[in-house]
């Protein structure tokens, strides 16, 4: 077991490069097997721990995946030869289920164990299934852990979403490239991870207009070809550290960022009082006093994202007055405050609404990482309090921060990984 030991207080000072956007690459990755051809991907996060079970499971279908240097790898789908994917693949995160939306325009068929990743309230994929079925395929559920996709011809349809939903539109244009004719996809989510996967999958051949505005167009093609693609930035990463970066009064050049993708997120740390300075790939973030309180409501993009609500929080519970976050997405994005609470913050929560009344100062507890995000307002917290911090469960960390320690190390901040012995437990007494 391993955990994060931060002896906060020390303002974050430096330069920080951002890695590819793991959302992004979970959906590039079972995309690649469409062009049955070898495609090299730059720019991908290769060693957090959810691009390296994409990378498994395209092994285990039968492609060849090639790691060319840290960040470049090859993925060569000639002989991908199996459209089932057993649970043991898919239980670690929801992007497995990008493999039926892939495997469906691959091969016509997909059987693939139900996704597992974050839990942040119940994750339904009835619009994952409505979708496939406007395509002509019949999906059956098997005992709610298997997902049975079968079409004997892809065609193009008309889709309209119930709601905004990144997956499914995610799932429904991998299938939708390879389908007879048009797909018209309406209130499609407009993340940038999606406009990204519309240029990989058009840089493959296919034909997919729109990614960006919410209807996205595509019109089916019989054959894809491979490519050299690099993935975007991550945006979340980037906000991380800018946070970060506020919450404990520093001053950070974050490198390798599309500012536009930040805007939502730099426009509420310059409510909050911070200075955000944007370049053609960087933006510098300083702040060097308490900050202000603000509102946040999180939408589907271009809103303040779902993904950066945790990390906001830390920040506003550090803030002069009192400021309500809502969170529109989860209906269980909450649970980190339990463990911000033991840090001093003062925060209640109403089913989706936090009133977060701003404290002096946080100090360092032992916590736990509840999933991803909620573990890098953890790292914040700890940054920003004073004293020492420990944070267990850091898998779920690991999950989607590249080198996280040695990044925040290398802004000064006193953070590190150890390793500790497993707690005792009552079944170890035989
Ligand atoms: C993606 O999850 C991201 N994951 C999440 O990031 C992110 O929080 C979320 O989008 C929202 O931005 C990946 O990209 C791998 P949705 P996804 O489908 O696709 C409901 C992180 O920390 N819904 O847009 O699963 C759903 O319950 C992760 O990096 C249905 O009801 O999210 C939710 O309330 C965590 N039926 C809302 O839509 C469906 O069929 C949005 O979900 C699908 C979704």
């Amino acid at each position: 077991m391993e955990k994060f030991v931060i002896n906060g207080g020390i303002p974050l000072r430096g330069e920080v490069t951002v890695s590819g956007a793991k959302n992004a690459a979970l959906a590039v990755i079972p995309a690649a097997i469409l062009s049955q051809d070898i495609c090299r991907l730059e720019n991908v996060p290769v060693s957090i721990s959810d691009v390296n079970y994409m990378m498994k499971t395209l092994k285990y279908i039968g492609a060849g995946v090639k790691l060319i240097d840290k960040n470049t790898i090859e993925i060569d789908s000639r002989h991908v030869n199996s459209y089932v994917i057993s649970h043991d693949m898919t239980k670690y995160l929801r992007a497995s289920y990008y493999f039926i939306g892939a495997l469906l325009g691959r091969f016509g068929r997909a059987r693939v164990a139900m996704p597992g990743g974050c839990y942040l309230g119940p994750r339904p994929i009835d619009q994952h299934i409505k979708g496939f079925e406007a395509l002509g395929a019949k999906v059956s559920v098997e005992d709610n852990a298997i997902v049975e996709a079968v079409a004997e011809n892809l065609t193009g349809s008309p889709v309209y979403l119930d709601m905004v939903s990144v997956g499914a539109t995610v799932n429904i244009m991998l299938a939708a490239v390879k389908a007879e004719g048009l797909t018209v996809i309406e209130n499609a989510a407009k993340e940038p991870h999606i406009v990204d996967l519309a240029n990989f999958l058009n840089s493959m051949g296919a034909d997919v207009r729109g990614a960006g505005t919410d209807v996205i167009k595509i019109r089916g093609v019989e054959n894809m070809h491979g490519c050299t693609y690099s993935i975007i930035p991550d945006q979340i990463e980037a906000g991380t550290f800018m946070v970060a970066a506020v919450a404990s009064k520093g001053d950070v050049l974050i490198k390798n960022v599309i500012p536009k993708h930040l805007e939502s997120i730099s426009t509420k740390l310059i409510e909050c009082g911070a200075t955000v300075e944007e370049f053609d790939e960087a933006v510098r973030v300083s702040m060097d006093s308490r900050p202000g309180k603000c509102n946040i409501k999180t939408m589907p993009h271009p809103g303040f994202p779902t993904d950066m609500q945790p990390q906001m929080a830390v920040l506003l519970s550090l803030a002069k007055g009192t400021s309500i976050v809502s969170e529109s997405i989860w209906s269980n994005r909450f649970r980190y405050t339990e463990q911000l609470a033991r840090m001093g913050a003062d925060i209640s929560v109403d089913g989706q609404l936090a009133v977060i009344r701003g404290v002096e100062a946080l100090k360092g507890a032992p916590v736990k990482a509840d999933d991803l995000r909620a573990g890098a307002a953890m790292i914040i917290a700890g940054l920003a309090a004073n004293g020492r911090t420990e944070i267990e469960d850091i898998l779920h960390i690991d999950r989607g921060y590249e080198n996280v320690v040695e990044k925040f190390g290398s802004l000064g901040a006193d953070i590190r990984r150890v390793y500790c012995v497993e707690p005792f437990s009552a079944t170890d007494a035989g």
